[in-house]
């Protein structure tokens, strides 16, 4: 064993925490990664754990939920829901979301930038329409039906803009599963998304942990050394030619108009479809994912209204000290005022 190796086993009790935790990272934790280990069992059997309770949740977040839509992502691990507001109050909410000037973040991967406005206190009191969307009860109960938590989740105005100069491809455009377990994330499109524009790609029935789907986790996790590096951080890559043998289709692509709801399980394969010419679209978007081996829906304490709202600007300050302290790599940087609508 290396010095170095050496040193850096004081870690050890904190991975052997994380097993206990939504980690994912096989590449930062040597016990998630650990080849012998994942040979017999470790991976696949944090999956079927994080699978069981989080159905056993769902089971009890299940009855606010109208049986149709539970029917439908039940069997897709998505729904698309078209003319989700009335249309006098998307139109509204439309209107002054896109042209309304905010302090934005920005993140580039490849040829795509993502630009994003937390939805903080000061923008919810500024658009009492945005809160009767996220505080409505059908929605709340879909978004935590499907994320298997009653945690509130993180809301942002969020800009795609496509076509940027880059020499590096966007790893988004491949099909991946985010996590090991079920986690949420949900957009309400303030523009149309046209085929051509990238829109969201979904393998339906992915979320489901089928017997195909725990040998080829268990397959993965063990020659992980091989993968990409996006695979080795915990969000597995699939090949379009390995879907028919794990039982499943090909993805479906949301290309849909504005005012459109799609709410998707992240453990799902899905990606960003290729965009044929440079283009721009905004969304409302949603993101939950919470520690995967709790037994309980409820219990968090930044659920809290007023917290929930402020988690946002706190996470992203604290990832700023980290980055000026060289302890951690700030992605999203400072973007200035800008309207989501702009390019
Ligand atoms: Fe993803």
């Amino acid at each position: 064993m290396g010095r170095r190796t050496l040193l850096g086993w004081w870690r050890a009790p904190f991975w052997i925490l994380a097993l206990g935790t939504g980690a994912k990272s096989f590449a930062d934790n040597p016990i998630l990664g650990s080849r012998r280990l994942n040979r017999r069992g470790l991976h696949a059997a944090r999956l079927k754990l994080a699978h069981r309770l989080a159905a056993r949740r769902r089971q009890r977040l299940a009855r606010d939920v109208p049986t149709e839509w539970r029917d439908r992502f039940d069997r897709d691990g998505f729904i698309e829901i078209r003319d989700f507001l009335p249309p006098d109050h998307f139109s509204q909410l439309q209107a002054r979301l896109l042209t309304g000037s905010f302090e934005t973040r920005q993140h580039q991967q490849g040829t795509t930038l993502t630009r994003r406005v937390p939805v903080n206190g000061r923008l919810a009191n500024a658009h009492p329409g945005l809160v009767a969307v996220i505080g409505d009860q059908s929605w709340r109960a879909l978004l935590a039906y499907v994320a298997s938590t009653r945690a509130e989740p993180f809301y942002f105005i969020q800009t795609i803009v496509t076509g940027q100069d880059s020499t590096e491809p966007d790893p988004q455009l491949q099909l991946h599963a985010d996590t090991f377990h079920p986690s949420l994330k949900a957009w309400l499109f303030l523009t149309d998304v046209t085929d051509d524009e990238g829109p969201l790609t979904y393998v339906a029935g992915s979320h489901r942990l089928t017997e195909k789907r725990l040998a080829w986790e268990k397959a993965r996790s063990v020659d992980i050394a091989r993968r990409d590096r996006l695979s080795q951080r915990g969000s597995l890559r699939v090949s379009p030619d390995e879907l028919a043998g794990l039982g499943l289709p090909q993805p479906t692509r949301f290309a849909v108009p504005a005012n459109t709801l799609v709410v998707i399980d992240t453990f799902g394969f899905h990606a960003r479809g290729s965009s044929t010419r440079p283009t721009v679209r905004a969304e409302l978007w949603a993101f939950a994912r919470r520690n995967p081996f709790l037994p309980f829906t409820g219990f968090d304490v930044f659920s809290a209204r007023g917290l929930a709202l402020r988690r946002t600007d706190w996470l992203y300050g604290l990832v700023d000290l980290l980055d000026r302290l060289g302890l951690k790599k700030q992605q999203w940087h400072p973007a200035g005022r800008r309207r989501p609508i702009d390019p």
